[in-house]
């Protein structure tokens, strides 16, 4: 499965750069053709003797130097490998990568390349706990670098223990050969993705909204996008970056949303994540609504937004083979979403409990509702939600016939 694969691993400066070592001998015992970029810092742990030693390839240190890129310049080198793996990824190279700065050969391929980027963390519990890298990491999650670890032990620091060991080397593996034998499931496919609230204009500065982040949608059109579907998301405003490998369509209302998706069809999958608000005024004032002391507080006429869920699922032609919906409820959750399944005529619901604390977060706890039956979900990451949602979408549409584009 990874036989001819070309993975660039970079290596920053952490103790575990040792442990390098050991996963680029096991990748070449699997076939993988693995090149490797070190950064400063990195040498103080692994010497670049042992690395193309054991790679069987030159080592990539230096942005300016001669040979290096005369040999292959540092655009090459980010362009040509299937995926980038930063092991070791120290707090100041996830910094680097959120930020975007480019002052060494490694972070500058990190910038330039187009291709997957995984990172496996390893630093000093307190130093992966502290609020910047968190930040950091919640940032470069969005835009679609897969994170491995890192896990809970003991410290390089004698009597510390913490979250921040380096995942282990056969570890790393398992999930790089998840990632080859997931990538391109979805190849040929569409997929449409809603996410995010919508925004119903009152007047031409206020309007109704809601408290959804996007977070899950956006996860799911990144997850999408991954296994090679041509996703296009459908985004109400939020404050999220862009997914990576995903067309986005920026909107404000539900109308907008809907005609948006409309204009995406055909798709063979339409996950629909939005949080649409339910209502819209029924006539948005054209001018600032201004204080009148003598007429009071004005009284909004709402009138009901159309149901995109519904309608796609519903549509005669044109309906995605796979349409998902969400369903946000509280008190019998499973049981409403049943309730809803039906009443939208979607095949999928993916039920969540929102009574507390989801708006926002990084996880989620779900429940899958499909005809048949209920799968409960342990409580996870919206992202790892999202992988696994895209996983049984992939499973689901195996064996049926792509819809055709024209
Ligand atoms: N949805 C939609 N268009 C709407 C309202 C909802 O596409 N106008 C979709 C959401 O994206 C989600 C699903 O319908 O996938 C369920 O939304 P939810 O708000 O839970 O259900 P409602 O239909 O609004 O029902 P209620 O609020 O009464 O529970």
């Amino acid at each position: 499965m990874l036989e001819g694969k070309r993975l660039l691993l970079i290596i920053s400066g952490g103790i575990a750069a040792y442990k390098c070592l050991d996963l680029i001998r096991r990748l070449r015992e699997r076939g993988v053709h693995v090149r490797c970029a070190l950064t400063r810092a990195g040498e103080s742990f692994v010497t670049p003797l042992s690395l193309a030693t054991v790679s069987g390839e030159k080592v990539f240190r230096d942005l300016f130097s001669l040979t290096d890129e005369s040999e292959i310049g540092h655009i090459r080198l980010a362009r040509e490998p299937d995926l980038v793996l930063v092991a070791p990824a120290t707090a100041n190279i996830l910094a680097k990568m959120a930020a975007g700065i480019a002052d060494d050969l490694a972070t500058a391929v990190l910038l330039a390349t187009d291709r997957p980027v995984m990172a496996a963390p390893a630093m000093n519990g307190r130093m992966w706990e502290h609020p910047a890298t968190q930040a950091n990491v919640a940032r470069l999650a969005g835009r679609g670098v897969h994170l491995i670890g890192p896990e809970e032990g003991e410290m390089a620091e004698a009597d510390e223990w913490g979250t921040g060991r380096m995942t282990e080397p056969a570890d790393i593996l398992a999930v790089i050969e998840t990632f080859f034998a997931g990538a391109g499931r979805l190849h040929g496919r569409r997929a449409i993705v809603t996410s995010g609230p919508t925004y119903e204009a009152i007047d031409p500065v206020r309007y109704i909204a809601n408290r959804s982040s996007g977070k899950q949608g956006h996860a799911i059109a990144g997850a999408l996008a991954r296994l090679g579907a041509e996703t296009t998301l459908v985004s109400g405003p939020t404050h999220l970056p862009d997914p990576v490998g995903v067309r986005v369509v920026n909107v404000e209302e539900a109308r907008d949303m809907l005609s948006a998706c409309k204009t995406a069809l055909p798709a063979d999958v339409a996950v629909l994540a939005a949080a649409v608000a339910d209502w819209r005024v029924a006539k948005p004032a054209k001018h600032k609504i201004k204080k009148d002391a003598a007429a009071g507080a004005p009284v909004l006429k709402l009138i009901e937004n159309p149901d995109i869920l519904a309608s796609l699922s519903t549509a005669t032609a044109g309906r995605p083979a796979l349409v998902v919906g969400f369903a946000a409820e509280t008190g019998t959750v499973v049981e409403r979403a049943k309730r809803k399944r039906l009443a939208k005529g979607c095949d999928w619901i993916v039920a969540n409990d929102v009574s507390s604390g989801v708006f926002g977060a990084e996880t989620n706890t779900v429940h899958l509702v499909t005809a048949a039956g209920v799968e409960d979900w342990p409580p996870m990451t919206k992202s790892a939600v999202a992988q696994r949602l895209a996983d049984r979408i992939a499973d689901a549409l195996e064996g049926v016939p792509a819809t055709p584009t024209s």
